[in-house]
């Protein structure tokens, strides 16, 4: 059985949970589909597809509505939809589930598992969860794997296997729904320091919302940009500064305990 999971990741915390979703099941292989930057996507040649993001203020990120509202309606092949978040996922799992089953899917199962904070904000306050995800996130994250495992295993042997209703827990769904500009507001105005800037042009790369131009030095784009942080978390000089926060709480990639606790 041939899968693919389409993911979105700033900072690679998704990205690693997938390849351990992927290394984990047995009895379908999957292939990685980052969505950041593609512009063909053809679900249409998988038995499966996950879809997989970050929590971004409680919700799925804009990439990802922009990305599943471009892909053809499917006749109820089955999916599963993943998020990792830093400290409250709130509506993300649901806002994935709706954009998704709009699109014809047959939703089966849905996870979201507490990774560290890659949002600069909140490291600075100390609230970094270095320590996520402790051990019973991963069992309960390799309980999902387990499952999806089964559910693969009856799609194998032709059987149906019935959309399911995501459950979000209490603390989350009494969560606001938060338009997907409020990152955006938050962060506001980003400020290059040109003594630091080397003209690189990773924070141009990193954009996925092509926000940003080399001119010599970055110039932004706040029309385009949705506060994602990737340009200054990125950024290798730390030259990314906002009138909030400067010189501190970057998250570029996965932490070590992360990458430890998820080989695959
Ligand atoms: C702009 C922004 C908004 C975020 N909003 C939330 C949030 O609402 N709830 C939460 O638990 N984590 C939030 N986070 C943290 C990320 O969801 C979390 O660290 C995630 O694992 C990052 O995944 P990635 O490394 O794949 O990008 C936010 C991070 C950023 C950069
Ligand atoms: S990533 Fe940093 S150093 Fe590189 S161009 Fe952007 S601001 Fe300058
Ligand atoms: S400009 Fe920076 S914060 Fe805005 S969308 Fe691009 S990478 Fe994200």
């Amino acid at each position: 059985m041939k899968g693919i999971i389409y993911y979105y990741s700033g900072s690679g915390n998704t990205e690693l949970a997938c390849r351990y979703i992927a290394g984990k099941v047995k009895n379908a292989s999957f292939k990685l589909c980052n969505i950041a930057g593609i512009d063909r996507h053809d679900p249409n040649k998988y038995d499966i597809v996950g879809f997989a993001t970050w929590a971004d203020f409680m919700g799925a990120p804009q990439l990802f509505h922009s990305f599943v509202g471009e892909i053809e309606s499917q006749g109820e092949k089955p999916a599963f939809i993943f998020n990792t978040f830093g400290a409250v996922s709130g509506n993300t799992l649901r806002d994935m589930e709706n954009a998704v089953k709009a699109k014809g899917f047959n939703v089966i199962r849905g996870h979201s598992l507490h990774t560290p904070e890659n949002y600069p904000p909140s490291i600075k306050r100390g609230m970094g969860f270095a320590k996520s995800p402790g051990k019973r996130d991963i069992k309960k994250f390799d309980a999902f794997i387990a499952g999806l495992e089964t559910d693969i295993k009856e799609l194998r042997e032709n059987r149906t296997v019935k959309q399911t209703k995501i459950k979000l827990g209490l603390s989350n769904s009494i969560m606001p729904k938060l338009p997907r500009t409020q990152a955006r507001k938050d962060m506001g105005e980003k400020f290059v320091d040109g003594t630091l800037c080397n003209e690189c042009g990773i924070c141009v790369k990193v954009c996925p919302y092509n926000a940003v131009e080399l001119s010599p030095k970055p110039v932004f784009d706040m029309s385009a940009c949705y506060g994602c942080w990737a340009c200054y978390n990125h950024c290798p000089e730390q030259a990314i500064f906002t009138k909030k926060i400067r010189g501190i709480g970057h998250y570029p990639r996965p932490i070590e305990q992360l990458a430890t606790k998820l080989k695959p």
